[in-house]
């Protein structure tokens, strides 16, 4: 299989780094063929604007969508932009490593992905609006899984921490951005306490994270539901007979998936 690790950190002696190193050599020994952007050292340019769209169909009025749809259906991206997608469509799954900031990925990976997940790949796919998406789309039949650096420590993320549970901090990535355009993603990898790591507790955390990776293709995903199977009549609302009476981000898990 094809695997692409990106990974946003610049201090090559970071945990960020390390779990990223640790991953693609984790793959590699498993056989599988291994890419890797790592996103400060290609000096990734992370804000999305008008320098991405040199030849517009709109020269007086900059709209993101429709000068994504044309530039990725023309050819007209820029080249750091299709090169990342190039990697992305060749690749079974993808990994994204990143310290948790301010409870989310750093801005330079933010913008990997309004850049790379173009209109008419990850959404408007087939010039068809909404009609695909969350199950299905232009990234469908990949795997994605995310190894976050935390912070803070666990209990602040349990079901009653005081952050919120980490994998519901992270729902507008698994779900929004991964799940989305079709791609089946894993329960969410975290290391927690990360300023506080012993090293007892770093060959703990790799060890965990090496088991994870090795069941990139194996491990169950999220249950998330499709927007296309039943359960938003819709498309738009979540059916009133499924999570009755529950409202919020979980009732688009199933816990009870065929
Ligand atoms: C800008 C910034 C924002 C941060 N936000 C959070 C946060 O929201 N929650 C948290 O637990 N830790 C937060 N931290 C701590 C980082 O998660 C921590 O420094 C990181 O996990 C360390 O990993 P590293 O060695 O790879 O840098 C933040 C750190 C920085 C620099």
């Amino acid at each position: 299989m094809n695997v692409l690790i990106v990974h946003a950190h610049p201090e090559p002696t970071s945990l960020t780094r390390h779990l990223a190193d640790t991953a693609a050599a984790t793959l590699l020994a498993q056989g599988h063929a291994v890419q890797h952007s790592d996103l400060y050292a290609m000096g990734w340019k992370a804000v999305f604007d008008a320098d991405d769209f040199p030849d517009r169909l709109d020269a007086a009025r900059l709209s993101f969508v429709q000068e994504s749809g044309h530039a990725f259906a023309n050819g007209r991206q820029s080249p750091d932009v299709e090169a990342e997608q190039r990697k992305l469509m060749a690749a079974d799954a993808l990994i994204l490593v990143f310290p948790l900031w301010w409870f989310g990925m750093p801005a330079i990976m933010k913008g990997w992905i309004e850049r790379v997940w173009a209109f008419g790949l990850a959404y408007g796919y087939r010039g068809a609006g909404n009609a695909y998406r969350y199950g299905e789309g232009g990234l469908a039949g990949k795997r994605a899984l995310l190894g976050v650096c935390v912070g803070g420590p666990e209990a602040d993320y349990g079901p009653r921490g005081i952050n919120g549970p980490l994998e519901e901090l992270l729902f507008p990535i698994t779900h929004g951005t991964l799940f989305f355009p079709g791609m089946q993603v894993l329960p969410s990898f975290a290391v927690y306490d990360t300023g506080r790591l012993d090293a007892i507790r770093v060959a703990e955390a790799t060890a965990a994270w090496q088991t994870r990776v090795e069941r990139l293709f194996d491990d169950a995903p999220l249950p998330f539901r499709p927007q296309n199977g039943g359960g938003y009549p819709d498309r738009h609302v979540l059916a009133d007979h499924l999570a009755p009476g529950r409202s919020g981000l979980t009732v688009h898990l199933d816990a009870d998936p065929a």
